[in-house]
């Protein structure tokens, strides 16, 4: 039989706190977190990532080479423990690690190291993103992101939804609002002229860019494979220096043939409450980090979240709402106009205090893929607003009729030619479809509660900003 990976037989902190392997000699591997000495021991503590807690090791002042090596360690400091595993005396953790022998991988300048004991701002932290990771908090959120990537697969997979790997580098431009990184290369022909970008010189042939959405290329899949997702980087050039706004994201994006608008409604509301569940079932330690410092009502929040049957209003509904609301907002309110953050929030943290959907958004202010609806004016569009975080969610039903599809896009003066083969879905067994796609940063700052975008993705890329 297949044993495994070779690393796999040893263990990792979490497994030593899980299994308990009393009197057993184990090694472990990690960086010193702080030295404590006293008259005969010095207390190490230990984390190698694999869980928020570290390992007390017990460093006997008899060990070999003591004094020229424990005595020199310092914070950031990677090691190898070899030693026994026994009950802790010490309160708040069950067991803890004799040493026998230590090895030093790699020193660390204490006068250098720029984390210190101390808590460090998110803002600091940022600036030393190749060193944040060994925080509590950037730590805890790579182990909350990584579980939660996990559980969308696992979503999906479970409910028969198939995989599709859609391109990064695409010609198409999914939203339409026009915020695209163009994708160019050296010049195919006329080398010389970096700035001749006729087709001829082009590297795809035409101009080429990153995706904002890999749901069209997603459409195409469901419209053969009947349920599918998407799961990857997003790219924006929005220029929208906000706590919500990135301009690479990851974007969950499922796509399900023979699917109408209430349906995805429904796979989204449950998409949703199955990742909560999964986190708070996966990730107890990590969360209860965050409701400890972050947000003291966190769990309080998810659990709310869990037990909640989500709202559902129409656009023309919540703007009559805002309106009656007697709220001044700094975005004048006008049907026909998009709803700014500021009124999305003031909806479920104010007015339901509950994730809301709204639908049927005008078709003006929604892209020209939106099915329209009966009255000509709205489609039939759904964003779900969270409390705290403002829009997670956005979806639609696709306009699946050939003429309506085609009528849209020239009035919005799109090249039909580039949407041939969108149009070819619509001709040839077309389907009522739908999907959606979640903001998979905005949605791991509703789990932690952290405030800023920035910091649950391991390297930010913003207006300004893209440095490792
Ligand atoms: O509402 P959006 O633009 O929808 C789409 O892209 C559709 N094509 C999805 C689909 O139907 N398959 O984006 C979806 C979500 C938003 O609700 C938000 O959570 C997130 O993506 N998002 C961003 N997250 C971080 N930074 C940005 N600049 C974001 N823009 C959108
Ligand atoms: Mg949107």
């Amino acid at each position: 039989m297949y044993r495994g990976f070779p690393l796999m037989s040893r263990y990792s902190i979490k497994d030593i706190f899980a299994q308990k392997p009393l009197r057993k000699k184990v090694e472990i591997r990690g960086w010193l977190k702080t030295r404590r000495d006293s008259k005969d021991f010095s207390f190490l503590e230990i984390n190698d990532g694999s869980c928020l807690a570290n390992l007390q090791i017990i460093a006997p002042s008899d060990l070999k080479n003591y004094t020229e090596i424990v005595l020199r360690l310092h914070t950031g400091c990677s090691l190898l423990i070899r030693g026994i595993v026994n009950e802790s005396p010490a309160k708040g953790q069950e067991v803890e690690l004799l040493a026998e022998e230590l090895v030093v991988y790699g020193w660390s300048d204490p006068d250098n190291y720029p984390l210190q004991k101390k808590r460090h701002s998110f803002e600091f932290l940022r600036s030393i993103a190749h060193l944040r990771p060994r925080t509590n908090s950037i730590g805890a959120i790579a182990r909350i992101r990584s579980s939660l990537s996990f559980g969308v697969h696992k979503f999906f997979q479970e409910q028969g939804f198939i995989h599709v790997h859609t391109p990064i580098i695409t010609t198409s431009d999914c939203e339409g609002a026009g915020e695209i990184f163009k994708v160019t290369a050296p010049p195919k022909t006329n080398k010389d002229d970096l700035d001749d970008l006729s087709p001829d010189n082009e590297f795809f042939g035409k101009p080429a860019s990153l995706t904002v959405s890999g749901q069209l290329q997603a459409e195409v899949y469901a419209l053969a494979l009947g349920r599918v997702y998407t799961f990857g980087p997003t790219f924006r050039a929005e220029n929208s220096n906000t706590s919500r706004h990135l301009a690479e994201f990851w974007m969950v994006e499922p796509e399900i043939a023979f699917c109408d608008l209430v349906e995805n409604r429904n796979l989204a509301e449950s998409f949703l409450k199955y990742l909560i569940q999964y986190v708070l079932e996966h990730n107890q330690q990590d969360l209860q980090l965050f409701a400890n410092f972050i947000d003291k009502e966190l769990l309080k929040k998810l659990a709310a979240v869990l037990k909640s049957s989500f709202t559902h209003i129409t656009y023309t509904e919540a703007i009559s709402i805002l309106a009656k609301s007697g709220k001044v907002f700094d975005f004048p309110l006008r049907w026909g106009a998009d709803l700014q953050a500021e009124h999305e929030r003031y909806l479920c943290e104010e007015v339901f205090a509950n994730p809301v959907f709204v639908t049927d958004y005008p078709k003006e202010i929604k892209p020209f893929y939106m099915r329209l609806n009966d009255d000509g004016e709205t489609v039939a569009a759904m964003d779900l607003l969270l409390p705290g975080i403002g829009e997670i969610i956005g979806g639609s039903q696709r306009e699946e009729r050939y003429d309506f599809l085609v009528s849209r896009m020239k009035e919005l003066n799109l090249d039909l030619d580039d949407y041939n083969w969108y149009l070819d879905l619509r001709s040839f067994g077309t389907v009522p479809h739908s999907g959606f796609g979640l903001g998979f940063e905005r949605f791991l700052q509703f789990v932690t509660s952290m405030n800023n975008i920035r910091d649950v993705i391991p390297f930010p890329r913003t207006p300004g900003s893209a440095p490792y």
